[in-house]
């Protein structure tokens, strides 16, 4: 009986692991406005539709009206150019709408306390999923680590999802902080690692124009002076029980725009006053390129921090170029994660940061 129950369970081992594939993911985001047929599908396994939100009145995932349209033909849509690509369905867990950088997920927390109120999203969820044609649910929850809640319940909540997502043979993905501890609760890492089939982080917006006061490093891969970089938060992650095969490295497709305060001190860390260029300093890989080629500029890359960045003026971007991009994603090879996951895809330019990170040339040391 045990030597059985231990074959059976090494033979779901054994299949798990076969079936293991290079995840090469992205978020296309409605906001974004970005016509989806033209998205290069061929570039990527999976595809993540944002977002779907929580009523908070009946527990149940709603579209935004304006957003309805493109939600519900995402799937059919993508699916047309790369029948093979695997469309997920993002779920905003924040209490503020996704253009409120600074919320927290009360909210979403309280729906975890109420065994119906878990009943009524988990039964939405899969629903819409299933309305949709979606494949997978991502559950969007990089906020929690500012959020007083019970935890336990949080977990619990997972336990019922993956009850019913497995019925439905759906994946079940989490948008995760990029370090899984923060100042008033830690994410249920044991809950996440039996409950998600990975968990991609937000390893970028370490840094931005609004918040600090110095030019950041906005998603260093490393920092010899911080632990806001990609490195601590996915050995954070690993030390704290969720294997390096259930992760997955964000790449960011987007810099951050500072304005200095001495032109002529412009490295990473000087001094500056501020946002500038667009209204909260942020722009896509697509614009930063027109941009310095206009001023006939090359960046800098410093691989002390694994970023790019370059002067213009009294202006100073940071973002991650090319090589910033692959040199990424040879550390999540290196180090055996999962893969990695762009937010967001229509913000490259030519799809070169997709094609560079698809690359398959790594030479490993
Ligand atoms: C939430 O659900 C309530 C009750 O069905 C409904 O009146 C309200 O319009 C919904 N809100 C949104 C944003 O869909
Ligand atoms: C979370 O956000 C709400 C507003 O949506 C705010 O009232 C509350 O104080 C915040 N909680 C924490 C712990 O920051
Ligand atoms: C959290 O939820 C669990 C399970 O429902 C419960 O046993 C525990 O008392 C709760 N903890 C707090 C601090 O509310
Ligand atoms: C930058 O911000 C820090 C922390 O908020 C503050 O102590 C410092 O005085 C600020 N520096 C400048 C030049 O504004
Ligand atoms: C990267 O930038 C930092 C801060 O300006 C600097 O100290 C470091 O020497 C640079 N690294 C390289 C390899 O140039």
């Amino acid at each position: 009986m045990t030597l059985l129950v231990f074959y059976i369970f090494l033979s779901l081992q054994l299949k798990a692991s076969a079936s293991h594939t290079w995840i090469k993911s992205g978020y296309w985001y409605t906001g974004s406005e970005y016509p989806i047929p033209n998205i290069n599908t061929a570039l990527f396994t999976h595809l993540i539709c944002a977002f779907a939100y929580i009523n908070s009145s009946t527990h149940e995932l709603v579209l935004l009206t304006s957003d309805e349209p493109y939600i519900s033909s995402f799937t059919s849509t993508i699916k047309k150019s790369n029948p093979s690509v695997k469309p997920l369905l993002s779920i905003w867990t924040e209490n503020e709408g996704c253009e409120h950088k600074d919320g927290n997920s009360s909210k979403f927390l309280l729906i975890t306390e109420n065994p119906a109120y878990r009943k009524s999203f988990i039964e939405s969820s899969i629903k819409m999923a299933r309305a949709y044609g979606f494949e997978g649910l991502d559950l969007y929850v990089t906020t929690l680590l500012k959020t007083k809640g019970n935890i336990t319940t949080l977990g619990i909540l997972f336990n019922e999802w993956r009850a019913a997502v497995d019925e439905e043979k759906l994946i079940l993905t989490m948008g995760g902080h990029f370090s899984p501890e923060l100042d008033l609760v830690s994410y249920p890492v044991d809950s996440v690692r039996r409950n998600f089939d990975w968990v991609h982080v937000q390893s970028y917006d370490f840094h931005t124009p609004k918040i600090d006061n110095f030019t950041g490093a906005h998603s260093a891969l490393y920092d010899p002076f911080s632990h806001k970089n990609t490195d601590y938060g996915i050995n954070e992650w690993i030390k704290r029980g969720l294997p390096a095969s259930k992760l997955v490295l964000g790449l960011a497709y987007h810099g951050y725009a500072w304005t200095l305060v001495d032109p002529k001190d412009n490295g990473i860390g000087a001094l500056a006053k501020g946002i500038a260029i667009t209204i909260d300093g942020s722009l896509s890989y697509d614009y930063i390129k027109k941009y310095l080629s206009s001023y006939r500029v090359n960046p800098v890359y410093n691989s002390t921090y694994v970023m790019s960045y370059c002067a213009i003026g009294s202006f100073w971007i940071g973002f991650d170029d090319v090589e910033t991009i692959r040199n990424k994603v040879a550390y999540a090879k290196e180090k055996g994660l999962l893969g990695y996951n762009v937010w967001q895809v229509p913000n490259d330019r030519n799809w070169e940061l997709s094609k560079a990170a698809g690359k398959n040339d790594y030479n490993l040391s």
